[in-house]
């Protein structure tokens, strides 16, 4: 059995794989062909953050793979009165066939595999967003951008970023990071992703000046600058981060057929201008249109995998 913790646990051949039938059941999902993969069975997606493309992506994806999802927000289950999640693991893990959950640190997430009997997923934590990146590499496929890439990424070292550092690293693409002093990316990633990259031919680079991540990319991309819990440090991080924005002028030094990819939420003004966000809203929405797909493909080859 396997889990969906971190795209660190996948060789590239498995991404592949998970793309593959990512593209497939999109392609039947387009004629209204919704073959039941996973009839009859339950997807527990446990959310203690909130969500609007997560939430929707998986609830409706296994609804069309014949199944059946049950959102457990956090506030309403006993885990929010204080019932520990190794016991809560326990519980639900006898009782659905698959879990998705949305959490804080990486460590809770991997307590509740630990203690599951069947295949979670990481539907991001503080460190990953892991299925968000099968998104945004199906995403690449479909524009073409997929064969050595090179990749910009400006704004706050989150989990988004490590999730493109392991992305790069294991299908070896290069990538630069732009952040300002203080909000790289984890020493932790760092090392991981150069190991990677070592293997692959991939290459990740970190910058401080934006512009040197951006020239010449094929894809840029950012995130917001204010991760959910970090609600506090917004005052902080609005200083910190100026010159960050991806505006016209940035995108002016990408390559002339460039995509801009966000994961979103988007707050216009900020990590990204509203002329920018617009130019690009297509690609975007694609984006965000593929979560369903590539999630469907990620919950069948895990089904396949037991
Ligand atoms: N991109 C993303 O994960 O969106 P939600 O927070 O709305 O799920
Ligand atoms: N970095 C953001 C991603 C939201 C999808 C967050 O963690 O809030």
């Amino acid at each position: 059995m396997r889990h969906f913790l971190s795209l660190y646990d996948f060789t590239k051949e498995e991404i592949l794989e998970i793309m593959e039938l990512g593209i497939k059941i999109k392609r039947e999902a387009k004629v209204k062909n919704y073959i039941p993969y996973l009839q009859h069975q339950s997807l527990g997606m446990l959310f203690e953050k909130s969500s609007t493309r997560t939430r929707v992506s998986f609830e409706v994806g296994i609804h069309q793979l014949g199944g059946q999802g049950l959102f457990l927000s956090s506030n309403d289950l006993q885990l929010g009165r204080g019932e520990p999640m190794k016991d809560s693991a326990r519980v639900i893990s006898r009782m659905v066939d698959m879990v998705m959950i949305r959490t804080y640190s990486q460590k809770i997430l991997d307590e509740f595999a630990a203690y599951s009997k069947v295949p979670i997923i990481n539907g991001l934590t503080d460190k990953y967003h892991p299925v968000q990146l099968l998104a945004d590499y199906l995403t690449m496929i479909e524009y073409g951008k997929d064969k050595n890439p090179i990749v910009a990424y400006v704004g706050d070292g989150n989990n988004m970023t490590h999730s493109w550092m392991m992305l790069a690293g294991k299908l070896g693409f290069e990538l630069r990071i732009a952040t300002p002093k203080g909000y790289e990316p984890l020493e932790e990633i760092k090392n991981d992703a150069k190991e990677l990259c070592a293997k692959s031919g991939g290459k990740v680079s970190y910058h401080l000046d934006p512009k040197e991540a951006v020239k010449g990319a094929d894809i840029v991309t950012t995130d917001t600058w204010v991760s959910m819990g970090q609600e506090s440090e917004k005052e902080k991080k609005m200083r910190d981060f100026k010159g960050f924005i991806v505006d016209m002028d940035l995108m002016s030094l990408a390559k002339d057929d460039a995509i801009f990819l966000h994961c979103l939420p988007a707050y216009r003004g900020y990590e990204v201008s509203e002329e920018v966000f617009e130019k690009y809203a297509d690609v975007i929405f694609d984006e965000a249109e593929n979560r369903l797909h590539a999630q469907k493909g990620l919950m069948v080859w895990l089904d396949k995998e037991r």
